[in-house]
């Protein structure tokens, strides 16, 4: 009996051992830290552009904002916008040729929906008898400017609606469509037309948008918006800047300290419009140098436009490479607009379940490490970018340490028994 007893001991400690090793192998690093495998919803990625040359743990994906604080207008959340959300790095265009164009993302439209994406930028050309989605010069399509047929995309996105009845797109099409009613055709053919939002309950006095709720009760979880304005009447895809103020783009648009509207836009404190996005992404895509710019330097320009735009905060952020950061990225952008706009705190995180405005909890993890103040340039390291390596260096050896204090607690306490 005393034997068997004795066995059971030992039989118990090694499986204590096992599943504690099991435990601390399955582990794996949290937003920040250095890794080699990261949580779900994180990538193991380095950003030499800002000088962070050991791979970290970065956010790639956002939290689902209407999931968090429910139920509220529609114009009260952010959404994480791609520019040239089809142009992917390494495609061949669905014609079979090669692409020679630039190329501003890193997954598929289906990966990005799945990581949280909700507001698409589409540049659409009429091309092989019909709408494609092209990157191209002087509103011409060829093989090698061209992605896939808009077609593609458009049913890509109307099988996530089908599949997720409480998700809400939008999309940015940037038209040379000149076919006659080329756009609206390809929304019916994708099955999209059925989810269209329609122009009638635009608001279009910068008044609330009906809430999410409804929008998702009324199944109107599709939103086009186009760049033509004549459109609006003749196929019913609403002219974008009668309903949204938009920054400069590209180059002109990244400079510290302004945010000055783009053309088309109205300026971007005129509230009769009532949804504000945010372009922040160079003239020529550059995957290397994405990481610095979605990062400290995308929530500094959050807060200048927040400003430029009558204290708004942006609804889209629109952004090339957006799995590039060097610890948040643009996930972090989105939740930290959705903060303000939900709920009037820093972070969407930080939001207390039903509790009033402005009432934040305490951070429930701590927030990834703020990017580089500045842009450096070369490869000087700060000081304060190494104390964060350390720092997760400390993280990761406290862990380790822990677990060896509770093994040997565990099977001396087993032992005794
Ligand atoms: C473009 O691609 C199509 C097939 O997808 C092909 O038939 C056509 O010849 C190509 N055009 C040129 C100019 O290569
Ligand atoms: C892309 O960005 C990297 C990092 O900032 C820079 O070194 C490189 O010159 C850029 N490439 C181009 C083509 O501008
Ligand atoms: C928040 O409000 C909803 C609806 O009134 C309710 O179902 C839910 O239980 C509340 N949650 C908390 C944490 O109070």
């Amino acid at each position: 009996m005393k034997r068997l007893h004795s066995l059971h001991n030992l039989q118990a400690q090694i499986f204590l051992l096992i599943v504690i090793c099991l435990f601390n192998y399955s582990s794996s690093a949290k937003i920040g830290e250095n890794c080699g495998s990261c949580d779900p919803g994180l990538t193991c990625q380095t950003c030499p552009a800002n000088g962070n040359t050991r791979p970290r743990c970065s956010r790639i994906q956002t939290s689902n904002p209407i999931k968090k604080v429910k139920g509220l207008a529609f114009n009260r959340y952010s959404w994480l916008t791609t520019h040239n959300s089809f142009a992917l790095a390494g495609a061949r265009s669905a014609t079979g040729s090669i692409v020679i164009a630039p190329m501003n993302q890193e997954d598929t439209i289906v990966d990005q929906l799945k990581n949280g994406v909700r507001g698409f930028m589409l540049d659409m050309y009429d091309f092989n008898h019909d709408v494609w989605l092209c990157h191209s010069t002087r509103g011409q399509c060829f093989n090698f400017t061209s992605f896939q047929p808009a077609l593609t995309a458009l049913t890509n996105m109307r099988t996530f609606l089908d599949a997720n009845p409480s998700e809400i797109i939008t999309i940015f099409i940037e038209d040379y469509v000149k076919a006659p009613s080329g756009i609206s055709k390809v929304i019916q053919a994708s099955g999209l037309h059925k989810y269209m939002f329609p122009v009638s309950r635009l608001p279009k006095n910068g008044e609330d948008w009906p809430t999410v709720d409804d929008m998702i009760q009324k199944n109107q979880r599709f939103i086009a918006f186009g760049s033509k304005q004549a459109k609006e009447a003749s196929e019913g895809i609403p002219y974008t800047w009668k309903y949204v103020v938009e920054n400069q783009y590209g180059d002109e648009g990244m400079q510290d300290g302004v945010c000055p509207k783009r053309a088309e836009s109205p300026p971007m404190d005129t509230k009769t419009r009532s949804l504000v996005l945010v372009n922040f992404f160079h003239n020529t895509p550059n995957r290397s140098q994405a990481c610095a710019d979605n990062s400290a330097r995308l929530l500094n320009m959050l807060k200048t436009c927040h400003e430029a735009s009558g204290n708004r905060w942006p609804n889209f952020i629109a952004v090339d490479y957006y799995l590039r950061s060097d610890g948040g990225g643009a996930a972090e952008a989105v939740d930290t607009a959705n903060g303000h706009l939900t709920c009037g705190c820093d972070n969407i995180a930080y939001c207390k379940p039903n509790g009033t405005f402005g009432s934040c909890d305490v951070p429930p993890i701590s927030p990834p490490p703020p990017a580089a103040e500045a842009t450096p340039t070369g490869n000087q390291q700060s000081p304060d970018k190494n104390d964060k390596k350390n720092n997760a260096y400390i993280g990761r050896t406290a862990n380790l340490m822990q677990s060896v204090v509770l093994i040997l607690v565990s099977t001396t306490f087993l032992a005794w028994l």
